[in-house]
């Protein structure tokens, strides 16, 4: 999630009996996801009024990290329940499950829009522990005293989300108009400390771990392309036969259920970075921010503060961001991924990120040093960029340039 949220989880699933045949039940009715329908995908605008977003002299790590971690780009549209609420979700191909807050949530942070009230709708139950809609690979799910399946989701950055997890009715909003309505595991946040700035309420996850809806709607293909960030441009999330696969073939990484592909090396101004390459390079809409190995990545930062631009370390949890104040963008060389038979080149428009703090803008280098040896490639360096996804073949098709 644009979270500089890393979408990607820290807990380990609890294992719980799996019932297949409610997942038959669920799958039978997805003809409609296989034929393919298209999202709009869209940015949300900078915001104007962040006048105490970053103090405006000296940069205050604390409430810099808070609100820079918690900021997701990307959202959809989707329309839940029966009469049905529309809601703006963050996408998330670095997670599994869908959520969203309830109206009811305690302690939450306050929205823009209210959350979702589920003693309105007609068409959510509960799901009962012991059903297989109850284990989700890779997230926490728990029983409450009547025995009905809880989730929880702890992300990268510490954020959580705890609740209910129910079968609702959610609608997407084709992009010609129009909806495609499917009953599926949706969680309803009573506790959670994700926030919100742009008017969103909660989470798209669109990774295929099992349990998952990619999952249990037996989606084959998916593509999304994300639009030019902060633009009213729009992009497309698109599902089934109306995925668009086109541009080079990757292997994708067997058996991980993210989508994720090896390094083969990486480039920056004209020389190969010795160390890297055979890196799981995860690709996660739900995170504005790249994940590195610190060590490898350390001479890069180096050579960019000796030579190119300067730039105020601020100090957080998951490491070291790089910012600098200016009217403009700063200039430092290309960053070149090479995967199999293809290369991804980030500029500095998308290697940095400005921040508006109250009409004094701020340029944070957006790849951050952690101490993990996987890389999340974050939507920020997805910009612009259309990934196909052939989830039975286990390719990935890409294609620059082509949203
Ligand atoms: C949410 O908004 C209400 C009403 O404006 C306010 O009383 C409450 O303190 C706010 N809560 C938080 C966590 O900001
Ligand atoms: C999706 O975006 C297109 C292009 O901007 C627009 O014409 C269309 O109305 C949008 N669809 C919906 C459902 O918002
Ligand atoms: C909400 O979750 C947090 C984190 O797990 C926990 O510390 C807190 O006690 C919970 N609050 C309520 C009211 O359940």
């Amino acid at each position: 999630m644009m979270v500089q949220r890393i979408l990607c989880f820290c807990t380990i699933a609890v294992l719980i009996l799996f019932n297949t045949g409610v997942c038959n039940s669920l799958t039978q009715r997805s003809s409609t996801i296989s034929s393919g329908f298209s999202v709009n995908i869209t940015s949300k605008l900078p915001p104007k009024h962040r006048s105490s977003f970053i103090k405006p002299t000296k940069l205050d790590p604390m409430s810099f990290y808070l609100t820079i971690w918690s900021e997701s780009i990307y959202m959809a549209q989707i329309l839940i329940g029966t009469p049905s609420d529309t809601f703006f979700v963050h996408l998330d191909t670095g997670s599994p499950i869908t959520w969203i807050q309830d109206k009811y949530c305690n302690p939450c942070v306050n929205n823009t829009f209210p959350g979702y009230d589920a003693s309105q709708s007609s068409s959510v139950s509960p799901i009962d522990c012991d059903d297989g809609f109850c284990y989700v690979e890779h997230v926490t799910t728990a029983c409450d005293e009547y025995n009905d399946c809880t989730i929880e989701l702890n992300y990268l950055d510490s954020t959580y989300a705890k609740g209910e997890y129910r079968l609702e009715s959610l609608s997407f909003l084709k992009s010609e108009g129009g909806y495609i309505r499917e009953t599926v595991p949706i969680g309803f946040a009573t506790n959670t400390s994700v926030r919100y700035n742009d008017g969103a309420v909660g989470i798209m996850g669109l990774s295929r771990h099992s349990g998952s809806f990619i999952d249990l709607l037996r989606v084959r293909y998916l593509s999304f392309c994300l639009p030019t960030a902060f633009t009213s441009k729009v992009g497309g999330l698109k599902f089934g036969l109306q995925a668009d696969l086109k541009g080079v073939i990757v292997p994708m990484i067997q058996g991980d259920s993210f989508y994720s592909l090896n390094l083969k090396s990486l480039n920056f101004d004209g020389q190969k970075i010795d160390g890297f390459g055979n890196q799981n390079v995860i690709f996660d809409t739900g995170s504005t921010m790249t994940l590195v190995p610190k060590n490898l990545f350390d001479p890069v930062l180096k050579k960019i503060l000796n030579k190119y631009v300067y730039l105020e370390e601020v100090k957080g949890a998951l490491g070291s961001r790089y910012c600098n104040y200016g009217s403009t963008t700063p200039y430092i060389p290309p960053i070149t991924w090479k995967f199999q038979g293809l290369e991804i080149v980030s500029t500095s428009k998308t290697l940095f990120i400005v921040y508006p703090n109250g009409g004094r803008p701020v340029f944070c280098f957006n790849i951050v040093g952690t101490t993990s040896n996987e890389i999340i490639f974050s939507s920020f360096l997805m910009q612009n960029i259309n990934f196909g996804i052939d989830i039975g073949r286990n390719l990935m098709y890409i294609q620059p340039n082509s949203c």
